[in-house]
């Protein structure tokens, strides 16, 4: 029960509350950083149709916050009623479900100007500029100002009218990445317009994007590259597809391409950058098949859709969205990111081999260069190089050239192996490193998938059944999934109370460590309990289950083996990465090469 409120008197009273407090009640729901501010301010500049905004911060936008803008403007008289509380000239409030602006609800200025010491001065074409003020919700009258066009709107002092809040901002730096955030996302929304953002305080420029030209594909994929770096759109897949009438485009990186973090998932619904954990769960599902749980795809998808088939006011900072029918929405984005990373085909990403130019050219590298997030090297478990040495084995040689021409294949001829791994391959252009191991994983998986979807995969009999013991549950998780492991080329039957005993192994695997293999199966059926459809389940556990097949691993190959391997990479879809998102293969172009002898 709480305390009886000394400001209210014994029997309740019900008053209007007066608009400053109202405001400031509005102001914590929309406004609830400096960031947010800049959100509300940048996306009234893109409104009026500006084709450039200029956004300014000092001290994290604490002190101050200044967007300006070349778009509409406004005339002396509108002023006033832009700072009046649901006081909108983007919906005439007939038709909720169809909004097309980024504001509509009329709320961020006069939320701005209870919180903070707000000034906008603006010109519309035709009339003169002018000037208004608030101040912790007081309001100046209209005064006459100077300005060629647009709109200039300055916000000092966020929350001095709201102390409690101003504890909970983070720090000026912190305050300030949010804010770089907010305009990148914006300016990722709309590729046409230019943006640019300035520290006031240190005078740095922090980011600039010069409008795009073209058409939208082209502009998105020059902004994209502005925003998240060349890299990003030289190893990212264009997406381009419709279902029911929903259309999903943008870019989705390659797997070999992937972060520790989910950092850089960027989504935008009818323009409007969202974050929904629907869409990062459907984005999971599309790369299920190629990251490892731990990694995180980048991408950057546009999903346009009828107006009145999603719902953008859930929420006051208009972040979160809801879907009329979010199944559609879902299965298009799995479909279609699958489709694209497939016709990719096996490609893995360029920026392998940028890393390797790195790595072995000898000029120290820029350290303010962008670092590759690339898979983590030292975390792989790959057999280890014997210790370099005069006594090492020489490479095995190939026989001379076979009689036919194998360089004109994608992946070329195989000419060596190294490290009872490696295999080299020369190509038309250049040269192959395959990670024989990583791509025989991949080999065998798809393998395993193309037979559990025909009719069950292939078992072979163990000469004699292997007993594993485990505990109790264990053995009773296994068994209870002992058809579909069947499906999937594992017979296994009950063997006493805490043991199992498994009778045939899938036969594209070879001889294999049965029990390792089972406990590993047992560990993916128990990680992640029943939250995973059961086709991402049968994909993982088959993923597992690949990881038994490396034969070739750690042996010789003959010559005939590694063009057969070669050969099935090629014919195989997604063989650029392993089942981990690690890539298979690397490729040098010749010109690199000759780069790196400085050749050139
Ligand atoms: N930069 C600008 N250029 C021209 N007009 C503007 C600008 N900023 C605001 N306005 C005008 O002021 C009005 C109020 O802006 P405000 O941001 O408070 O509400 P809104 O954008 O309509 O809705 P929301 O609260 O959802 O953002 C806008 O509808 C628009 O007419
Ligand atoms: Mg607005």
């Amino acid at each position: 029960m709480a305390r009886p409120n000394p400001n209210i008197s014994a029997l309740p009273v019900i008053r209007q509350l007066d608009d400053a407090a109202i405001n400031r009640i509005a102001a914590g729901e929309v406004v609830e950083r400096p960031a947010s501010a800049v959100k509300e301010l940048v996306e009234n500049s893109i409104d009026a149709g500006a084709a450039r905004v200029e956004v300014t911060y000092q001290e994290g936008g604490k002190s101050l916050i200044r967007v300006t803008d070349d778009g509409c403007g406004m005339a002396p008289e509108d002023l006033p009623l832009a700072l009046s509380r649901h006081a909108t000239s983007k919906i005439d409030g007939s038709d909720l479900l169809n909004i097309q602006s980024f504001g509509f609800r009329g709320e961020a200025l006069p939320s701005l100007g209870a919180v903070g010491r707000l000034t906008v001065t603006s010109r519309r074409t035709g009339f003169d500029a002018a000037q208004i003020s608030v101040t912790g919700g007081e309001e100046s009258a209209v005064r006459p100002a100077a300005l060629s066009r647009g709109t200039v709107v300055e916000l000092r002092d966020l929350f001095f009218a709201t102390p409690a809040r101003l504890k909970f901002l983070r720090s000026d730096r912190a305050e300030a990445q949010a804010i770089a955030d907010v305009v990148k996302r914006l300016a990722m929304a709309e590729p046409f317009v230019g943006f640019s953002l300035k520290d006031a305080g240190t005078g740095r420029d922090v980011f600039r994007a010069d409008p795009q030209s073209g058409d939208l594909f082209d502009a998105l994929g020059g902004r994209l590259s502005q925003i998240l770096g060349r890299e990003f759109t030289q190893n990212a897949v264009p997406v381009d597809a419709v279902r029911e009438g929903v259309t999903l485009t943008g870019f989705a990186a390659l797997p070999t391409y992937s972060r520790g973090a989910a950092v850089s998932q960027f989504f935008f619904v009818n323009g409007r950058p969202v974050r929904d954990k629907q869409l990062t769960g459907a984005l999971r599902g599309a790369y299920a098949d190629f990251l490892s749980r731990d990694r995180h795809p980048a991408v950057a998808l546009f999903i346009e859709c009828d107006p009145t088939r999603v719902d953008v006011n859930v929420h006051p900072a208009k972040s979160e969205v809801r879907f009329r029918e979010p199944g559609v929405v879902r299965g298009l984005i799995v479909s279609a990111l699958r489709h694209a990373l497939a016709e990719a085909g096996h490609r893995a990403s360029t920026t392998v081999a940028d890393g390797v130019l790195g790595a072995m050219r000898p000029e120290p590298t820029n350290p303010s260069e962008p670092v590759v997030y690339q898979m983590d090297f030292a975390s792989r478990s790959r057999p280890q190089p014997p210790p370099s040495g005069f006594s090492e084995a020489p490479a095995a040689q190939v026989e001379p050239e076979p009689a036919i021409d194998l360089t004109s294949h994608p992946l070329g001829a195989a000419r060596a192996q190294l490290h009872e791994n490696y295999i080299v391959a020369q190509t038309a252009t250049g040269m192959i490193l395959v990670d024989a191991h990583a791509a025989h994983e991949r080999l065998v998986y798809e393998r395993l998938k193309a037979q559990v979807a025909a009719n069950g995969v292939t078992r072979q009999a163990l000469l004699i059944p292997e007993i594993v013991e485990m505990s109790v549950e264990d053995a009773q998780t296994l068994l209870g999934q002992a058809d579909a492991l069947a499906q999937m080329g594992l017979a296994i039957e009950g063997f006493g109370a805490g043991a199992v005993a498994v009778q045939e192994t899938p036969a594209v695997l070879g001889l294999c460590n049965a029990k390792a293999l089972l406990l590993d199966v047992l560990d993916e059926l128990t990680d992640g309990g029943t939250t995973r459809a059961v086709k991402e389940r049968i994909d993982a556990v088959l993923s597992r289950v690949a990881c038994h097949g490396s034969v070739r691993t750690g042996r010789r190959m003959r010559a005939e083996e590694m063009n057969a391997l070669l050969r099935e990479m090629e014919a195989t879809p997604h063989s650029g990465q392993c089942n981990h998102g690690r890539p298979t293969y690397v490729e040098l172009k010749l010109t690199d090469i000759e780069r790196l002898f400085g050749r050139t």
